[in-house]
This record gives C-alpha cells, structure tokens and sequence, in this order.
C-alpha cells in the first residue's frame, strides 16, 4: 500500500505534498460519537489528501461502528479496534505501529473533539516542510488562544507547562499539547517499545525523547477551542502520573550528566 504522491516521496526536504499527501492523522476517540462525523468532514474539506486512523477503544456509545462507516465511504479513512479503554498512550501507540508499517512521510495526532481546529493543519505541515521534525500546535506562544477553556482547566495546563519546563530544562511553552506533526524519522528513532505513560503526559514524554534524540521541535500557534459536547477524559490519576513522571525523567537526565561528568 503507497499512499504517497510522488511529490510526498520526493525527498525528506518535503516530505507532505499538496492537500496533505503523504500524511496520516491518527485521532484516538473514545465516547466521541457526536464529534467523530463533523471532524473527519472538516479535516476532509481542508486537507483533501490525508489519510485519518481513528483508534478506538470499544467506546460504549458505538462511536466504533460509527467510524466503521465512516471507512466504508471512504478508502482514505482506516479503523483500529481496540478491545478496552487503555489512555491515550496506549490508543497513539498502536496508531503509530500501524503507521510505520505503512508508507506516511508525517504522522498528526488529533483529538476528535473539535479542540484541534483542522484548519489550521496547514500550518503545522508547513513548518514540517520548512524542515521541523516535530511541530507542536501550541496554545502558548503569540498568536496561539484559548477558547471557552475553564480556568481550572487553564490554571492546571499553565502549571504542568511550567513545571516540565523546570524539571526538564526545555525551552517548549506548550509540551502537554496534542496537536502535533511528527516526521516520520523521529518516530522511527525513538524506542516507542519502551514507552509507558498511559494518560496526557505521553504528550510530554514523547517531546521529551524527541528533544533528546536530538530532533528539532518547532511550535505554530493555534487556537485550541473546549469540546462543545461530551466529556473529557482528564483525570486526578492523569494528573498524579504526569507529575510522578516528569520528575522522574527530569532526576534522571540530571544524574545522567553528573555521571557522564565524573567519567
Ligand atoms: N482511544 C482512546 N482511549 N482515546 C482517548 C482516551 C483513551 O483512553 N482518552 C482520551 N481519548 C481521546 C478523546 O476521545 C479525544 O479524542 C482525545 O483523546 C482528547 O481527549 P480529551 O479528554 O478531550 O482531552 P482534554 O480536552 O481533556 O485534553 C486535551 O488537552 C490536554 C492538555 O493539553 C488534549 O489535547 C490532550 O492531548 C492534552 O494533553
Ligand atoms: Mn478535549
């Protein structure tokens, strides 16, 4: 199976062709039934060319069999079934495996919720083409908005930011975001096996391992918009895990350059 154009191929300077060719977005959903439909039109309207992988995880309100459909209309949109809820790590994880297997110069992570406009792909795939490894769609550099998030939700975003930036020692204003664009390269680098953070702050572990594998992480900005209908699946467990974490890899690097340092 070759879903790139022969402009995707044409060498790593440009890795997405016109209308998104060469690129897969995955987009994880779980209870997502009243957003799925609306989502995959707009990304379809904007952005002819791309390939979607929704990875679900036996969501009860049927938001499966309702991608399924979506599928059999049309052969640019895949399905993965997965038998139980299993975070978001787990549902990105698959989605990439089943990407690598296959031919996709550019791997997007999307949430199916109408938080990550699609729209404004583009520009995430531009800065891919300028030469980006990794571009974040970030909400906290000029230009990026907040719509209708509650301030709870702000306050706790601002904070992990905050804190991964301390703890890490990076320069990224918007690490936890899950609107990115990944060349195909990094994913292909970094050990996915060895991976473990179930919840959102696979987010953060994944910008991690791509800074230190030595990759360039850009960030666009863009405007994240709170869902309209459902719910979020953010929880105190999420949280705990996220800051747990964080602290531990952050330990880690800095043992790891006082010992290279002693050496
Ligand atoms: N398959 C699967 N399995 N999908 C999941 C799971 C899961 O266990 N948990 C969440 N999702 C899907 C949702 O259905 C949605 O499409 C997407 O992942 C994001 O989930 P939300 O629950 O809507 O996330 P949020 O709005 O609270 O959090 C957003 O902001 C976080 C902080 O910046 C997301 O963009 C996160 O990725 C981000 O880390
Ligand atoms: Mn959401």
């Amino acid at each position: 199976m070759a879903p790139q154009t022969p402009d995707a191929v044409g060498g790593a300077s440009r890795p997405v062709g016109p209308a998104g060719a060469g690129t897969l977005v995955i987009i994880p959903t779980y209870d997502e039934r009243e957003n799925l439909p609306s989502i995959v039109d707009r990304l379809r309207t904007s952005l002819h060319d791309v390939h979607v992988l929704v990875v679900d995880d036996n969501s009860p309100d049927g938001t499966g069999d309702l991608a399924d459909a979506l599928a059999a209309a049309d052969d640019r949109i895949h399905v993965m079934h997965r038998t139980e809820k299993s975070g978001l790590g787990g549902a990105y994880l698959a989605g990439f495996a089943w990407a690598l297997e296959r031919e996709y110069a550019v791997i997007v992570e999307m949430d199916a919720d109408g938080s990550h406009a699609p729209e404004q792909l583009a520009r995430l795939l531009e800065r891919i083409n300028a030469g980006a490894d990794l571009v974040i769609g970030s909400r906290y550099v000029p230009g990026g908005k907040l719509v209708n998030w509650p301030t709870r939700r702000k306050l706790l975003s601002q904070g992990a930011n905050t804190y991964s930036r301390l703890a890490l020692g990076v320069r990224v204003r918007d690490i936890t975001a899950g609107y990115r664009a990944y060349r195909r390269e990094v994913l292909e680098k970094i050990d996915l096996a060895s991976v473990e953070s179930a919840g959102y702050c696979f987010q953060i572990d994944l910008a991690w391992r791509t800074i230190q594998a030595g990759f360039s992480v850009a960030e666009v900005p863009i405007t994240f918009t709170e869902r309209a209908v459902g719910e979020s699946k953010m929880s105190g467990e999420v949280v705990s895990e996220a800051f747990l974490k964080v602290a531990e890899w952050g330990w880690r690097h800095r043992m790891d350059k006082l010992r290279r340092r002693h050496h």
